[in-house]
């Protein structure tokens, strides 16, 4: 199961790349404002900053543009995979910016339905948004799955389930336990994965009992 990091802050990435745990970054509209950098300049410096695929989103609503926007956030570099939005006209951007060879992921899914037509064009990921389904009083692991059920029906569909909208370490169990290919998190959640009281517990009883011994290991 790979991790990605739903976040635009630099920083950040680079000190959650230090864990070995990250295989990609996804970015949204809302991160970038959140930065405060300008779009473009600061996926390129994402792209340096990690090895595998870097979400930037288009922006334009018509498929024809939202194809020339693509096209340039893939110019950007090797590892950049073109956010659209599930609409018609990004299923149509999808389907021109994959068949070109550029890595293509279909944001904003809530629904199977939609999940099937994102394979169909061609997505390299999908990302259903599980914890706004759950905001709503939907059951957002549930959808994804209805959506691994779906696509283990169609050997042809190699669309990737990029399970989004990720509210904390539950969120990443149900989806691993689904088979989700992906989850991206913000940067708190990953961290929460990392902690348990127990482990705390166990720590300092461990590190007192050793002090008692007087000893050291190097
Ligand atoms: O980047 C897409 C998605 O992960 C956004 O999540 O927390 O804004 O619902 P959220």
């Amino acid at each position: 199961m790979k991790f990605f990091i739903d976040t635009a802050d630099l920083d950040e990435i680079t000190a959650l790349t230090e864990t070995g745990m990250i295989n990609g970054v996804t970015t949204n509209p809302s991160l970038i404002a959140k930065s405060g950098r300008p779009f473009l300049e600061l996926i390129a410096d994402i792209c340096q900053a990690v090895t595998g695929p870097v979400s930037a989103e288009v922006t334009a609503i018509d498929a024809p543009t939202m194809i020339n926007e693509g096209r340039k956030l893939a110019a950007i570099a090797e590892n950049v995979a073109v956010k659209v939005p599930l609409t018609e006209d990004g299923l149509i951007a999808c389907k021109t910016l994959s068949d070109a060879g550029t890595m293509v992921n279909v944001t904003l899914c809530f629904s199977a339905a939609q999940a099937i037509l994102a394979a169909k064009a061609g997505a390299t990921f999908v990302s259903p948004f599980v914890g706004r389904l759950d905001d709503l009083g939907q059951d957002g692991i549930a959808l994804i799955e209805d959506i691994c059920d779906i696509y283990a029906n169609f050997p042809n569909f190699t669309t990737e389930i990029l399970v989004a909208s990720v509210r904390g370490p539950q969120h990443v169990v149900d989806a691993a336990k689904m088979g989700a290919d992906i989850v991206t998190m913000p940067p708190d959640a990953l961290r929460q994965l990392f902690q348990h009281p127990l482990t705390d517990k166990g720590l300092q009883a461990f590190l007192s009992d050793w002090a008692r011994t007087g000893q050291s290991i190097l």
